[in-house]
């Protein structure tokens, strides 16, 4: 055991002890919608219960490639909503910037394609985005890559951008469903297994493989789930502390408890 409680309090003890340098940090949708983006599987407010307006199949089909080859309009529908730079980091967001600032941060997995964990500061080296992310686009039939000008101003404008070489479709290069993750998870798969502590916010933990890698995590090391529910598994490790609430309540808990608060909300605030 490594955590005298599987309490925030043990765990910032546990933090601040000097024992801690290599935190690996998974996230998913559950950091972004207090910025105000959707997540995928909230019953209520989750974009896949809210995708009737586009006639989809099913409503993972709007992220499925074989769809989009033959239907690429919903996609880009929801493009048009959740493309980048319409929205500002969250506190959470800002938590991962302050272990990075702090020598912590090991690396940061992420789910998400809306480049928020960027834009707090948190350096391209320190990402994993396991699904990809708006930053490039490509066509899917000959591959080269696309503007971001054009990209941005077919968006703007609601029409779907093709090829000028092979009038393939264009597509930002977020992972769908039937296409391979980046060569970047696969490389850095096995680095939580150097983990000194593990920190899962705001995923369902339901796509593989992202999904399998809080178990790649020793089991002497704590791993803190903070997350509207429990996912997973989280909690059945001896050292893993759940707090099953808002994110950003949650990572403020943590941040009071190691004597961060004020930097945090400072770093947030700028
Ligand atoms: P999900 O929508 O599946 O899960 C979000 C999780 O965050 C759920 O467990 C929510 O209860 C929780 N949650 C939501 N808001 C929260 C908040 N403010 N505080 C704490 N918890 C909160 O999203 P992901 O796990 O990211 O893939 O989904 C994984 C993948 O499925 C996505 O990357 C996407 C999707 O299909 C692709 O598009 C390829
Ligand atoms: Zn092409």
């Amino acid at each position: 055991q490594t955590l005298s409680e599987r309490t925030v309090k043990a765990l910032a003890d546990y933090i601040l002890s000097g024992k801690v340098s290599k935190i690996v940090v998974m996230t998913g949708a559950g950091i972004s919608t207090s910025a105000g983006i959707p997540d995928f599987r909230s019953p209520e407010t989750g974009l896949y219960a809210n995708l009737a307006r586009l006639n989809l199949p099913y409503a993972e089909a709007v992220f499925d490639i074989a769809y989009f080859r033959e239907n690429p309009e919903p996609f880009y529908a929801l493009a048009h909503e959740l493309y980048p730079g319409k929205f500002r980091p969250t506190v959470t967001h800002s938590f991962i910037r302050l272990l990075y600032d702090k020598g912590l941060l090991l690396k940061l997995f992420t789910q998400n394609i809306d480049c928020l964990e960027r834009e707090a500061g948190v350096p391209d080296d320190k990402i994993v985005e396991a699904h990809g992310s708006f930053a490039r686009q490509s066509c899917i039939d000959c591959t080269r890559p696309y503007p971001r000008e054009d990209i941005e101003r077919h968006i703007n404008a609601k029409e779907i951008p093709r090829c000028p070489v092979c009038k393939g479709l264009v597509k930002p290069e977020i992972v769908f469903f039937g296409e391979q993750l980046p060569a970047a998870f696969f490389e850095n798969r096995t680095l939580p297994m150097q983990a000194d502590l593990c920190i899962v916010l705001g995923t369902s933990l339901s796509v593989q493989p992202f999904a399998s890698l809080p178990g790649m995590i020793r089991e002497s090391t704590p791993r803190l789930l903070i997350n509207k529910e429990r996912v997973g598994g989280l909690g059945s490790g001896t050292d893993d502390v759940l707090l099953l609430e808002d994110c950003d309540s949650g990572v403020r808990k943590l941040a009071k408890a190691c004597g961060w608060l004020e930097e945090l909300e400072a770093l947030w605030s700028k």
